[in-house]
């Protein structure tokens, strides 16, 4: 905690006994729904953060109803500040609209309001990741995996055959880590071939009966690989592949290369014990202090200082949060480190 946090959580700690009235700063959080494992990571770290600064939160869920969303973000008469990740293209507008009514700031972030929309207004913000990169670090992790093995091609057909399971069909991360992923591929002399795809939206559950469903259509022989847009479903593909046990001829681990993007708690486990090929890192923590932080500086108006969110901010108000891509190596290191926490 650093001193001005630490004088604002102190602050706020006595404007919570009886007679005081100073109250501590407030944001109201709409989740699209709590239910999503990174959501639901990302919630836990928000509540550490925000205690450790000083800003008193309130957590909505929408459970993926926008209609929902819509009465939560009306709930409160006189609010702050909004920070919201839309359930829909709707959510977005209308917290722009609310926002921009009662003059105070908005963040959204994770999902993206519509293009053009931060530029309506000068205290509306988007906190979240460039998507493209995390596809282009999915094929890093690809590529070096198959340097890795001269076996890769086990049906030897001079392509590598994979399964591509997607998120929500629009959502851009989707959309633009699956055709960065695509591209980075192409640049290579690898000729890739897509044997199966589906939208899971971004569901274990989902994942795992699609993959099931793709198993016993096609077999697992010309399976070479499943590349998933996020963490939750590589680990339904695993779910499904521990039902059928370690796989001869599958290296001594016996598991097909899976890999996933935002290294939650269980996927970096499964990468550190060689049951996933790698994760690329969105950080829950990382995203909490840009989020806490960026609220408690809109709140007390003045300059966006950054070095205090720990992320990169540009001048359309777009607060970049980095990915790091995660290796067994890498992974082991972060296994460690989450258990001396
Ligand atoms: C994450 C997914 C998550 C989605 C929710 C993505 O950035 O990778 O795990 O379900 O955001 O909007």
């Amino acid at each position: 905690m650093n001193i001005k946090s630490s004088c604002r959580a102190a602050l706020w700690a006595a404007s919570l006994a009886p007679g005081m009235a100073l109250a501590a700063p407030a944001a109201p959080f709409f989740f699209y729904d709590q239910s999503d494992d990174f959501i639901n990571a990302m919630v836990a770290r928000i509540s550490d953060e925000s205690a450790d600064q000083g800003l008193h939160v309130t957590f909505n869920d929408a459970r993926s109803d926008a209609g929902l969303q819509s009465d939560e973000l009306h709930r409160d008469q006189s609010p702050s500040i909004l920070v919201v990740n839309p359930v829909a293209a709707s959510n977005s507008e209308e917290s722009l609209l609310l926002a921009k009514e009662l003059s105070i700031p908005v963040i959204f972030f994770n999902r993206p309001p519509e293009e053009g929309m931060l530029d309506q207004y000068d205290k509306a913000w988007y906190v979240g990741v460039e998507p493209r990169k995390a596809g282009i670090y999915q094929a890093h992790l690809m590529i070096s995996y198959m340097q890795d093995r001269d076996g890769w091609d086990r049906n030897k057909n001079g392509m590598l055959d994979i399964v591509l399971i997607k998120g929500e069909h629009s959502h851009v991360d989707t959309v633009s880590r699956t055709s960065a992923f695509k591209q980075a591929m192409a640049l290579t002399n690898n000729e890739l071939n897509i044997i199966a795809e589906a939208y899971c939206d971004w569901d274990r559950d989902k994942a795992r009966e699609f993959f099931r469903t793709t198993v016993s259509s096609l077999g697992l022989k010309d399976v070479e690989a499943v590349i998933c847009n996020n963490d939750a479903m590589a680990l339904g593909v695993l779910d499904m592949l521990k039902e059928r046990g370690p796989l001869p001829g599958y290296g001594s681990n016996g598991y097909i290369p899976v890999i996933g993007v935002d290294g939650i708690d269980e996927a970096l486990e499964a990468v550190a014990g060689q049951r996933m090929a790698g994760t690329v890192m969105q950080s829950p923590r990382i995203y909490a202090r840009a989020l806490v932080g960026l609220a408690l500086q809109l709140l007390e108006g003045g300059e966006i200082d950054d070095s205090a969110l720990g992320a990169v901010v540009s001048d359309d108000r777009f607060v970049e949060i980095p990915y790091e891509v995660v290796d067994r190596q890498r992974a082991q290191e972060m296994v460690k480190e989450n258990s001396r926490r």
